[in-house]
């Protein structure tokens, strides 16, 4: 048995916060911002909102495209760090807009790597027989946890969200074929936000410190995000006895061009192999993977069969890669 994707869908709020829009914000420009990250314009979604509005669109889209109603869905597992609020779950609120009525669920912290592991979470309870359809989300509202007065992480991050069905299949040779994940805690002076959890409640000095906004030193971030990325993704495509030619579609977390195009030429990947839209929207953390997948697919640029590798690296930090063998 195997878990396979049966349908993907994404969501991106309207709002375009383009790099001529930062450069009225903050001391940068657009050709910084294009020549080291890639990024031109990013999505935002309204204040008033949470990340579960962009969550249920995407979630329907790929329900839809499964064939699989809301209610025969035996789980919900949603990746995110900027949940609508810390309890209940962000799974319980897509649940109850879904009208999901039959299943269970909860949300994965994995930073930018949270979807794949909700991806592999989701893929091993298909894989022991006990469900049969689980909703898989990823989706960030990073604009809730950005300062749009620091340069170094404004011109990044962006909002959306993308969204899985998976469903077993008897076929062995597709699906989830393998992953590898690592987490590793001393990185947490590297990508962090300290306010709001149990060490650093919210109050009046947290709030005035900054304690609330996400902070990340780029560089150590940029050379682990390479090495750690392309690192997995070498050995798991030597695993499965495969080599880089025979992987059709490469679908990186979307943190910063450089790091997709050092990762691509580490492995001896091609352009084509390769899903970037960065330029687009920036680095939305979990919603990366499956809004880059959700548009691949609408670009028909993977078919049956296809070997497609899924690679991460964030926060934790927590990074690694998944092979599946495409199955619709
Ligand atoms: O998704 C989670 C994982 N996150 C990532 O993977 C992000 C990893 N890191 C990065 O993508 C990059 O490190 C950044 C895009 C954040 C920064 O790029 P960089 O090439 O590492 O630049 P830097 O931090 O080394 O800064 C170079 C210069 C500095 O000036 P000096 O010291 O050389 O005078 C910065 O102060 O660029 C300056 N700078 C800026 N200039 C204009 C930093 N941010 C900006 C800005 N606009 N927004």
């Amino acid at each position: 048995m195997r878990a396979i994707i049966t349908g993907v869908g994404h969501h991106v709020p309207e709002r375009k916060l383009t790099n001529a829009d930062l450069e009225k914000m903050v001391d940068t420009n657009n050709e910084w911002i294009i020549t080291r990250t890639g990024i031109r314009e990013r999505r935002i979604l309204e204040k008033e909102k949470g990340t579960s509005e962009m969550a249920v669109p995407a979630a329907q889209a790929a329900l839809s495209q499964a064939g699989v109603s809301p209610d025969e869905l035996d789980m919900i597992i949603t990746a995110t760090v900027t949940p609508d609020q810390i309890v209940p779950s962000m799974a319980a609120m897509v649940q109850k807009k879904l009208g999901a009525s039959n299943c269970w669920g909860y949300d994965i912290n994995g930073g930018c790597t949270g979807f794949l592991c909700a991806f592999t979470t989701a893929a091993q309870f298909i894989e022991s027989g006990r469900h049969q359809k689980i909703l898989v989300i990823g989706a960030d509202k990073m604009s809730a946890i950005v300062d749009y007065k620091d340069r170094n992480t404004c011109i990044l991050f962006g909002d959306g969200a993308g969204a899985v069905v998976m469903e077993p299949s008897p076929d062995t040779n597709e699906g989830v074929q393998d992953f590898i994940l690592h987490l590793d805690g001393n990185g947490e002076n590297s990508l962090y936000m300290t306010g709001g959890g149990s060490l650093k409640p919210a109050t009046l000095a947290t709030v005035n410190d900054k304690l609330h906004y996400i902070y990340q030193d780029g560089r150590t971030v940029f050379k682990a995000a390479v090495n750690g990325m392309a690192e997995t993704t070498s050995r798991i495509i030597k695993k499965n006895g495969l080599t880089g030619s025979d992987i059709s579609l490469f679908v990186p977390h979307q943190a910063n061009y450089r790091i997709i195009d050092a990762v691509a030429r580490k492995i001896g990947l091609n352009q084509d192999q390769v899903v970037v839209n960065i330029e687009k929207y920036g680095n939305t953390t979990a919603a990366t993977i499956p809004l880059a997948l959700s548009e691949a697919w609408e670009d028909r640029r993977m078919k049956k069969n296809d070997w497609i590798v899924m690679a991460a690296f964030g926060a934790g930090f927590t990074w690694g890669s998944v092979l599946l063998r495409w199955a619709m």
